[in-house]
Parts: C-alpha cells; sequence; structure tokens
C-alpha cells in the first residue's frame, strides 16, 4: 500500500480553498455572502458552497425553482437577458426568461461544484453523457478541427458515442503515452479518465497536459470525484461528471456537470441552451445536497474498499485485483501526488471467467448486482456484457471481469458477501 492515507489526512484537514465565483442568481456576488471571499477548508466548502443568500432568503434548505418560464419585466430587459444566456452568459436584469436558458437550482448546485473542483465555473447537464455530448461538440466546433484523441479506457458509453461519429467527429484512440504522437494540426479535444472504467488505469495528468500543448485535454472525474483529485489543478480544460454517481450518491438522480474556466462555461452553455441539455432543477437540488456530504462519503467507502481489495488480492478464485492502492496498479506513485487518495472502485478479474462472474453475479445478497456506481449502497457488474458492451472487441473489458463499487456498509459484512459469492 502506498503513502496515500497520510497525504488523504493532511488534504483533508488542513487545505484551505477559497470560494470564489458567482452565485446562483448568475449575478457576481465576489464581495456578497457570508462564505463568498473566505477560505475555507474542502469539507467547510462541499457544505457551504452555493448556498451564500440562504438566509438572506429566509430559508435553510435551497429553494427548488420547478418554473419552466419566468415572468418578463419588459420586452426589452427580458430580451436583453436571452440574448445573454443563449450565448452562453450570465441572466441579466430581465431575469431567467426561460428554463432551458437557466434554473437557479441547477446553478445552485453548479456554483458548489465549481467551488469544489476549483474552477471559475460548472455547467451542470441532464446526464453524464449530456455533459460529454456538449463538450465534443464545443470543443469540435470552436477548435482547429473535428479530430478528438481519446486515452482508452474509457466509459463504454464515451467510448461508443465517439466511436459511431454521431457528433461529426473522428477519433483516435491511444495510450496516455502516445498521446503527443497521435495529436493532428485539426485535434480539438484529448479525452481521458483517471481511474479509468472499468480497470482503474491511472494516468498523469501533468504529463498528458504537457504531450497536448495547446489542445484542451477534458478528464472524467467521475470515480476520483473532487474529494481525490482536481484535475484543473494540473491544467486540465474541463473536468467532467457523471454526476449521477458519487455526487448526488444515492442513486435517485441523473445528471452531468463540467467544472471549467469562465471562457469555457460560456460556450458550453451556448451549446446547452441550443441542444436542450440543462440538467432539471430536482436533479440540480439532490445533487446539490449530494455535496455536503460527499467528502465523508468518499472517504468512508474507501477505506472499506482499501481493505476489501488488500483481501480480494490474496483470494484464488480472483486472478487480479484491480485497485490504484495497491502497489502494482500505482505504478508511477500517482496516489499521494496527483490523488489525494485510491477511491472506492475495484475491478476483479476471475480465474473462471465468464462462467465464475455469471455465478457470483448471481449470488451476492447484500450486493446488487446493477450497474452504476458511487452510491451508498454497494453494486456489482459485469463490464464486458453491460457498460462496456458498445465498445469495440480489442478494447472491451475481459470476460472474468467483475466491477465493484464499495458503499457505505460495513467491512464485514460485504467481504462475507463476497467470499460467500466467490466461493471462499
Ligand atoms: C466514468 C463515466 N463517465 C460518464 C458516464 C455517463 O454518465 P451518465 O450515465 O450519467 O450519462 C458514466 C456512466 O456510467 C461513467 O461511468
Amino acid at each position: 500500500m502506498s503513502s496515500w492515507r497520510q497525504y488523504d489526512e493532511y488534504s483533508a484537514s488542513t487545505t484551505p480553498i477559497v470560494v470564489h465565483l458567482c452565485n446562483h442568481t448568475g449575478m457576481r456576488t465576489s464581495d456578497a455572502g457570508p462564505h463568498m471571499g473566505r477560505d475555507m477548508t474542502f469539507d467547510s466548502l462541499a457544505v457551504h458552497a452555493g448556498r451564500d443568500d440562504l438566509a438572506a432568503l429566509g430559508v435553510h434548505a435551497a429553494p427548488i425553482d420547478l418554473s419552466t418560464t419566468n415572468p418578463l419585466p419588459d420586452i426589452d430587459s427580458g430580451g436583453m437577458s436571452y440574448e445573454s444566456m443563449a450565448t452562453g452568459g450570465h441572466p441579466t436584469d430581465g431575469g431567467y426568461v426561460y428554463q432551458r436558458l437557466w434554473n437557479p437550482t441547477v446553478a445552485r448546485f453548479e456554483e458548489g461544484l465549481a467551488a469544489l473542483e476549483g474552477t471559475d465555473e460548472a455547467v451542470a447537464f441532464a446526464s453524464g453523457m449530456a455533459a460529454v455530448t456538449a463538450s465534443v461538440l464545443t470543443a469540435a466546433s470552436t477548435g482547429p478541427g473535428r479530430h478528438v484523441v481519446a486515452v482508452r479506457p474509457l466509459y463504454g458509453g464515451t467510448d461508443h458515442i465517439l466511436d459511431t461519429g454521431l457528433l461529426g467527429t473522428e477519433v483516435s484512440y491511444c495510450d496516455a503515452h502516445e498521446v503527443a504522437s497521435t495529436i493532428r494540426p485539426d485535434t480539438c479535444l484529448v479525452m481521458l479518465e483517471t481511474p479509468a472504467n472499468p480497470t482503474l488505469e491511472l494516468v498523469d495528468l501533468a504529463a498528458v497536459v504537457a504531450a497536448a500543448g495547446t489542445v484542451p485535454v477534458l478528464v472524467d472525474n467521475t470515480f476520483a470525484t473532487p474529494v481525490l483529485q482536481n484535475p484543473a489543478a494540473f491544467g486540465v480544460a474541463l473536468v467532467l461528471h457523471s454526476a449521477t454517481k458519487y455526487l448526488g450518491g444515492h442513486g435517485d438522480a441523473l445528471g452531468g456537470v463540467v467544472a471549467c474556466s469562465a471562457e469555457w462555461a460560456v460556450k458550453l452553455r451556448s451549446v446547452r441552451a441550443i441542444t436542450g441539455a440543462i440538467l432539471h432543477p430536482l436533479g440540480g437540488y439532490l445533487l446539490h445536497r449530494g455535496l455536503a456530504t460527499l467528502p465523508l462519503r468518499v472517504r468512508a467507502a474507501q477505506d472499506t474498499a482499501a481493505r476489501l481489495a488488500d483481501w480480494l488480492a490474496t483470494v484464488p478464485a480472483v486472478r487480479k485485483t484491480y485497485y490504484p492502492g495497491l502497489a502494482d496498479c500505482d505504478p508511477e506513485g500517482l496516489i499521494g501526488s496527483q490523488m489525494r487518495g485510491p477511491g472506492a472502485m475495484i475491478s476483479i478479474d476471475l480465474a473462471g471467467g465468464f462462467a465464475a462472474a455469471v455465478q457470483m453475479t448471481k449470488s451476492v445478497q447484500l450486493f446488487t448486482h446493477a450497474v452504476s456506481l458511487g452510491g451508498v449502497d454497494s453494486l456489482v457488474q459485469h463490464p464486458a456484457a453491460l457498460t462496456h458492451r458498445p465498445v469495440a472487441p480489442e478494447a472491451r473489458p475481459g470476460a472474468g471481469i467483475i466491477r465493484i463499487s464499495v458503499g457505505l456498509e460495513s467491512f464485514e459484512d460485504l467481504q462475507r458477501d463476497l467470499a460467500r459469492a466467490l466461493g471462499v
């Protein structure tokens, strides 16, 4: 086991993060609100970001604004606000106009997530795949061409949308160390995940950003969450989350979000408005609420996952255990430098191959056999048959691989369930 525990403790307790940005109304409020402009640790920020004006509103819980349309003060100011938001800006005095352009409940979640990722802004979408779609469309329509460099492995849906060319892009897949040689004059985006879905490969972000040069890099930070990794600190332009996973954390809200600079946010919001991909306000509320407990959930699940991974690595029925906290899964020593901990996702390659995977997924009782991840309850699933089914055969995960999302149940109960299911 590497030195990640020590690093994580340091980071969780002492690192101050400056709250910045604008509030949910869309108006710049650098000098407003009790938390604005103050240094706060990450954990305090998770609880408070995006909530600065609640006391002034006389409420304690964030209000949910379900309005699809908004009363207009007059034609001129309404039209001005429309123009501002349709071109990716914030609402002006004319108000929010229409939910596809802006929603204050969604904007609260965006403000909270941007604060945790340390970016200027964040833009929220109806799903992680809607966020991927908008990011690729934005890069392709504003960059030098429509070529995308994608580091495999990627989530199956992301791999698939690039492979189909549905967004008018051309993709070249490569390994992390091949990024520089794969980039072409018409490359508009480099995309990667770290830890990657499903086999948890880690990618050195600083190295990829340097290799990409002027080409923007998008990192899917779903598995790490901002608790464990802030890709923007390494020069990554677009930090994407399937918010459906850890950010929400309870398996009851679908969403996606991209944390980025103000300049990228303008472009992304414009694409979001045109394509109609904004997150629903109920989702915005639930995802924002999820941020408050994110640090506690991620660290608790991580502690259990680390113990389970250590044990799984000794089980004869398991050919290989993939977990970034195991030394052989982190050859570059990125846990403790780039990441503040190895996270709570594990994959195992079963010695008995597909037949063993069928048996194991049938046998679990406390784990749920289901796709998705990052929730309070633990899940197992077979990537090759499900989440990564659309991936080209040569890049698809092996038939014996099972992905495990460790939740908040006790180590003892989860270990007992896995041991029974693996016939230990
Ligand atoms: C790493 C990763 N990115 C993106 C997505 C897509 O997100 P969503 O299912 O919210 O559209 C997923 C979904 O599983 C994922 O695991």
